[in-house]
């Protein structure tokens, strides 16, 4: 569906013959999502995938994962280097941000880039914590073998208490393509991505039970591994330092519209930078 025209580029949604040149423009930002990434975005919101094309291809894109009315997420913005600094990034913002006010989305948060923060702030996000990408190297050719366990009930709840919202849809569909490891304290998933595997979403409350997940996830793949972690949660930089993880970058969690929490404390991994 085509939503506005011009000369600077043509803004539409994101469709599935994007899926290509969306990998393309996060594998140049170095980022680790692969083409179900993208794909899981673009089913689980396909009104909130936006795209500029320009010179007959895709130059820059922004999703918002809607969480019912309560949450919306920001994620994968990006613009082609060669496209930057001509307000590409800064229409698609606003157009996904005039869809979640459409919607009337109460709280909208993203974890920003040292790049992308000034665009956020001039849309009056506010910054609410670092959170970091901490990576521990292994090797390129074992496999992770996939279960396609659903989450049961007690998981959903606990993650809905340390989320603030209820995201379980996205969670069964991550379940799709990642391996599961619950107890009754919580869970963790683990999946593939581009050049690591990805360890989160984790929750869990209590920090022994947090470690034992993941002591399992890492040992049962001896594969490299990217875990997203909020440093407030002090048990989570604990067991990525002892396990053999090093910090590899910070960002910043932002947030705009009503003040929402969870409980960071039971978070050990998030499920994405553009998930939350
Ligand atoms: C961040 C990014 C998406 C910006 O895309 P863009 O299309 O060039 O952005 P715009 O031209 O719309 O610029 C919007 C605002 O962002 C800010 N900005 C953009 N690039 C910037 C830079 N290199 N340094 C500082 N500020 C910058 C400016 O404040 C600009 O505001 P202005 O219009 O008043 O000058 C792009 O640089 C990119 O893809 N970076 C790599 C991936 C990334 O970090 N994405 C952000 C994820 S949170």
């Amino acid at each position: 569906m085509q939503i506005s025209h011009s000369s600077t580029g043509q803004q539409r949604l994101l469709r599935p013959d994007d899926l290509k040149e969306g990998v393309e423009l996060s594998s140049a930002a170095g980022w680790n999502q692969t083409a179900e990434d993208w794909e899981m975005l673009m089913d689980l919101t396909p009104d909130g995938c936006f795209a500029l094309e320009a010179d007959g291809q895709l130059v820059s894109t922004t999703t918002l994962l809607c969480y019912q009315r309560r949450l919306a997420w920001i994620g994968m913005v990006l613009t082609r280097a060669k496209y930057r600094g001509r307000g590409f990034a800064r229409r698609l913002l606003a157009a996904a941000l005039q869809h979640a006010d459409s919607l009337e989305i109460e709280t909208i948060k993203l974890d920003a880039t040292d790049q992308g923060r000034p665009l956020y702030e001039a849309f009056g996000f506010q910054a609410e914590q670092p959170i970091e990408r901490w990576l521990r190297p292994g090797s390129t050719e074992s496999q992770i073998i996939f279960d396609h366990q659903p989450l049961p009930k007690h998981v959903l709840d606990c993650d809905s208490k340390a989320f603030g919202v209820d995201r379980s849809t996205l969670l069964q569909n991550l379940t799709h393509r990642s391996n599961t490891y619950s107890d009754s304290n919580g869970y963790l998933l683990v999946r593939s991505g581009r050049t690591t595997a990805y360890l989160g979403p984790c929750v869990s409350s209590d920090p022994v039970a947090g470690r034992n997940v993941i002591t399992r996830a890492i040992n049962e793949a001896h594969v490299s591994w990217s875990w997203d972690l909020l440093p407030a949660n002090r048990h989570a930089v604990a067991i990525a330092s002892e396990l053999g993880f090093t910090r590899q970058r910070s960002l910043t969690r932002m947030a705009r519209g009503k003040p929402l929490h969870g409980r960071d404390d039971l978070v050990y991994a998030i499920a994405g930078f553009e998930l939350g």
